[in-house]
C-alpha cells in the first residue's frame, strides 16, 4: 500500500458518546487533517443489514464498501440507537472487520492530497489501524454524562427515546465493545487519557491542542 510521507497522523479511541467525534472534527479542522469517523462505517454496514436483510452477505458488503465515498455516509441516517446496537454486533465479525480495516488504513496513510494528514476515531485506531500515529488519545467520560449527551443529541433530531433507554444501550455497547475478543476497545499505554466529563467542547479541544502544539512546535 502507498503511504504518504511526512503527514501528521492522529488516532483517537473512545467509548460511545464521549465527545471523541466532536473533538476529532475540530482538531482536523485546526490542523487541516482528513477526518474519518470509523464508527460510521460499521454503522453503515449495520444499516445495510437492517435495510437489506436478504442480500446481507460478505460479497454484498464488499461491493458496497468498494463503492463507498466518505461523503455518502453523511447522507444516510446512521445515528439511531438501533443502528448503533446493530453496529456493535456486526463489528465482532472477523471478515467484516477485515474489509473495513483496509478501507480505513488506506485513508489514514493516504489521505486526499489537500490534507496535511489524517485523524481517525473509533475503538481500535490507536493499536490496530494507526499504531504509529504521532498522537494517540483515549477520550472518555462518565457513562451517565455520555448517555445524557447522546440523549440530547437524539432529541434534537426529534427521535423518540427516553434517557434510560439511551443509558441502557450505551452500557450494553460499552460491555460488548470492551469485552469482545476481536479488536476490543482499550486504552493503550502510549495513549493520552482525556476525561471529558467536566470539559465542554471548547475546553476539550484546547486541552488536546495544547498537547499537540507542544510537540509539533519544537
Ligand atoms: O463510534 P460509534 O458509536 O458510531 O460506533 C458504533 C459501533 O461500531 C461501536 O459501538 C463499535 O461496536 C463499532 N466500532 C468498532 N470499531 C471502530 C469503530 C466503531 O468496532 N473502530
Amino acid at each position: 500500500m502507498f503511504k504518504r510521507k511526512n503527514i501528521l497522523k492522529i488516532a483517537i479511541d473512545s467509548p460511545a458518546a464521549a465527545g471523541a467525534g466532536t473533538l476529532a472534527k475540530s482538531i482536523s479542522k485546526n490542523y487541516n487533517l482528513f477526518y474519518l469517523d470509523t464508527g460510521k462505517i460499521y454503522r453503515f454496514i449495520a444499516y445495510l443489514k437492517i435495510k437489506f436483510p436478504k442480500k446481507f452477505n460478505n460479497k454484498f458488503i464488499k461491493s458496497k464498501i468498494n463503492s463507498l465515498k466518505v461523503k455518502d455516509l453523511s447522507n444516510i441516517n446512521l445515528l439511531s440507537d438501533e443502528v448503533g446496537t446493530e453496529a456493535s454486533i456486526i463489528s465482532k465479525i472477523k471478515s467484516i472487520r477485515k474489509m473495513v480495516h483496509s478501507f480505513q488504513i488506506n485513508l489514514a496513510y493516504n489521505p486526499p492530497k489537500k490534507y496535511k494528514g489524517s485523524c481517525l476515531d473509533g475503538r481500535d485506531i490507536t493499536y490496530n489501524i494507526v499504531p504509529d500515529a504521532d498522537f494517540k488519545f483515549y477520550v472518555t467520560a462518565n457513562v451517565k454524562i455520555r448517555a445524557l449527551r447522546r440523549y440530547k443529541e437524539l432529541k434534537s433530531l426529534k427521535k423518540k427515546v427516553t434517557y434510560s433507554e439511551v443509558l441502557k444501550s450505551i452500557k450494553k455497547r460499552d460491555k460488548s465493545d470492551k469485552n469482545r475478543k476481536i479488536s476490543p476497545l482499550k486504552k493503550t499505554k502510549d495513549s493520552i487519557l482525556i476525561n471529558s466529563s467536566k470539559l465542554d467542547r471548547r475546553l476539550c479541544f484546547l486541552k488536546v491542542k495544547k498537547i499537540i502544539d507542544r510537540k509539533i512546535n519544537i
